[in-house]
């Protein structure tokens, strides 16, 4: 039986004063959530300070990007081993804004995945397709080349180490959620490409708010939620979180 993750991405948002209230109103009524493992990943700036924020909780800490070199003259940039230095357990790579704002290839992201899983951290792979690709039937094998990339590079017991996000990327802050079922049958399809790693953890993400959560969570191959906007709010992600349960 795979058990319930929800994480929490912050993207670019948040502050010092901004982060210290939503998690002083978070963290208590979360500890009540049982059997559902809970992450935030704020922006880089943030993760000493929220780090700090979750000691004594069970909530684990996330980041949202990383290079896949250790280290070196790559400026701007931040390695896997300084994430894993700052508490991180969860890296996400892929993020469809990663791929359509900064030009991430599938094979970049398979290289970054590495890097992740070679740091013993927990790399989050996102996958999903656009509009136009649903649209235009080709949906499926988008998301099957996202995975093959990733599933190439690091094989089955690699990608297994990790856990996997499909977000359909017109459902992204858009307000627009895929339907349960829609959403059940593309998590079924990655399963099936999965073969020996068929019980990687499968999050769906696209607009998953408090009234649609416990919908898409009780479908049989989606084991939690990558969520966006509504983990910016305590009390939208609080619920998200027991829905999960
Ligand atoms: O990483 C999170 C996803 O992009 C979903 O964002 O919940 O704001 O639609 P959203």
């Amino acid at each position: 039986m795979r058990g319930k993750l929800v994480i929490g991405n912050w993207k670019m948002n948040g502050s010092l004063d901004a982060n210290r209230r939503l998690l002083q109103e978070l963290l208590p009524p979360l500890a009540a959530v049982k059997g559902v493992e809970v992450a935030v990943c704020p922006p880089f700036p943030y993760l000493a300070q929220v780090c700090a924020l979750l000691e004594g909780s069970s909530v684990a800490l996330g980041a949202q990007n990383l290079h896949s070199a250790g280290q070196g003259a790559f400026t701007g940039e931040v390695g896997a081993g300084m994430l894993e230095e700052l508490g991180c357990r969860y890296v996400l790579v892929g993020h469809s804004e990663r791929r359509s704002l900064f030009g991430e290839s599938d094979e970049t992201v398979a290289e970054k995945f590495e890097a992740v899983l070679r740091a013993g951290l927990v790399p989050v792979l996102c996958v999903g397709e656009t509009l136009a690709q649903r649209r235009d039937g080709s949906a499926e094998a988008v998301i099957a080349g996202q995975v093959r990339a990733v599933l190439q590079r690091v094989g089955g017991a690699g990608i297994a180490a990790g856990v996997i996000a499909y977000e359909p990327v017109w459902a992204i802050g858009t307000g627009e959620t895929a339907n349960p079922e829609q959403a059940q049958a593309v998590h079924r399809h990655i399963r099936a490409l999965l073969g020996e790693a068929a019980a990687t953890p499968i999050l769906y993400g696209g607009s998953v708010k408090p009234d649609n959560a416990a919908a898409l969570f009780a479908q049989p191959d989606i084991d939690g939620g990558l969520i966006g906007g509504a983990s910016l709010e305590a009390a939208s992600f609080l619920a998200i979180c027991r829905a999960a349960q």
